[in-house]
């Protein structure tokens, strides 16, 4: 099958080759996925999981792009829960070959059903984004109606999803980022908007949440913010930064079936908005993620021509 391969880890995304792999095969309880899209998060190549599988163990050639959309073509020893030619989309295991290559293996449970009038673009920009904003927002952060939450980098790719939710679930949105996200912000929600470069987040006051997908003295100084029983939620590390009678959370997302169905239906019924900002084929992937210009949401690689099943 053709798939990106990286073998270096101090090469970046420059040392992504598109080159030929053999088709993996199902483990029990796996799904092989016909991937139809994928995506790819920027920092996955610095993350120990491209290269090393769960024993340590060296792994590359390694397969990066985790967000996995298409239509099942094998079953594993045991899986149930899904059947061949079903459209599916979700979370591929870090630390295995992920979804930028013509078949994916992928454990069953890590993926749900993908209703037929969503494009598998739009399904493959949603696992990473929507899970972890679901489960930063109301998991983690355990988000209530009429809460004050600052949502930092509010028009990126993970950002868009927290900003919406967090306004669908009736909490007062505070988006941030450079000036230039403003009006995308405002226009997926947020209440108000801190741009970084040039105003005082001391401006914001007191919140119950902050969503933090920058980190460094942008994390610091949104501690101070936080509310007495507050929580400063982080996707970017550790939390550094001394809270007084407030909890710090870090976490890495993780699969979730019912949690991904209820990111699709929202898509679906028009109260989430995806945030794609590029779409590539396969051909055009290694230039596609390795552009230096400006992100405006997500890349998504469409490696299947067609949009049907
Ligand atoms: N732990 C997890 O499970 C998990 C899951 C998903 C994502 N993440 C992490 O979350 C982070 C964001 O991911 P993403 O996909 O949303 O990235 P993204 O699309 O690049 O969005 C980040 C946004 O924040 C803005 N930003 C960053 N630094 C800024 C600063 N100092 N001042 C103002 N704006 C700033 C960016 O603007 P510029 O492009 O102009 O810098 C961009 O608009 C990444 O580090 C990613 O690895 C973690």
């Amino acid at each position: 099958m053709r798939a990106i391969v990286v073998t270096d880890p101090a090469a970046g995304t420059s040392g992504m080759t598109l080159t030929e792999r053999p088709e993996p095969s199902p483990a029990i309880n796996d799904v092989v996925v016909r991937v139809h899209a994928s995506g790819f998060v920027r920092d996955e190549l610095e993350w120990p999981s491209t290269w090393v599988d769960r024993a340590g163990r060296d792994k590359v050639p390694s397969i990066p792009g985790h967000e996995v959309a298409g239509v099942v073509t094998a079953l594993g020893y045991g899986t149930t829960g899904l059947s061949v030619g079903q459209r599916v989309f979700g979370l591929a295991d870090w630390h295995r070959d992920g979804g930028l290559a013509e078949y994916v293996a992928v454990e069953a449970r890590n993926l749900a059903p993908l209703p037929d009038d969503v494009d598998f673009t739009v399904a493959a920009s949603l696992p990473i984004s929507g899970l972890t904003a679901w489960q930063g927002l109301f998991q983690h952060g355990h988000l209530g109606s009429g809460q004050r939450v600052l949502v930092h980098g509010a028009a990126g790719a993970l950002g868009a999803l927290v900003t919406q939710l967090a306004r669908e679930a009736g909490a007062q949105v505070i988006g941030t980022g450079r000036a230039a996200d403003r009006e995308k912000a405002l226009d997926l929600g947020a209440h108000e908007f801190v741009d970084l470069d040039h105003d005082a987040l001391t401006d914001v006051g007191a919140v119950d949440l902050v969503f933090d997908t920058i980190g460094g003295d942008v994390q610091t100084a949104s501690a101070a913010l936080v509310k007495p029983g507050g929580t400063l939620v982080s996707v970017v590390g550790p939390v550094e930064a001394r809270l007084d009678d407030a909890t710090a959370v870090d976490f890495v997302v993780e699969a979730d079936r019912a949690q991904l169905g209820e990111i699709v239906q929202r898509v679906r019924d028009g109260r989430l908005r995806t945030n794609i900002g590029t779409i590539a084929t396969l051909d055009d992937a290694v230039a596609a993620l390795s552009s230096t210009e400006r992100r405006k949401g997500k890349t998504i690689i469409a490696v299947a021509p067609t949009e049907t099943a």
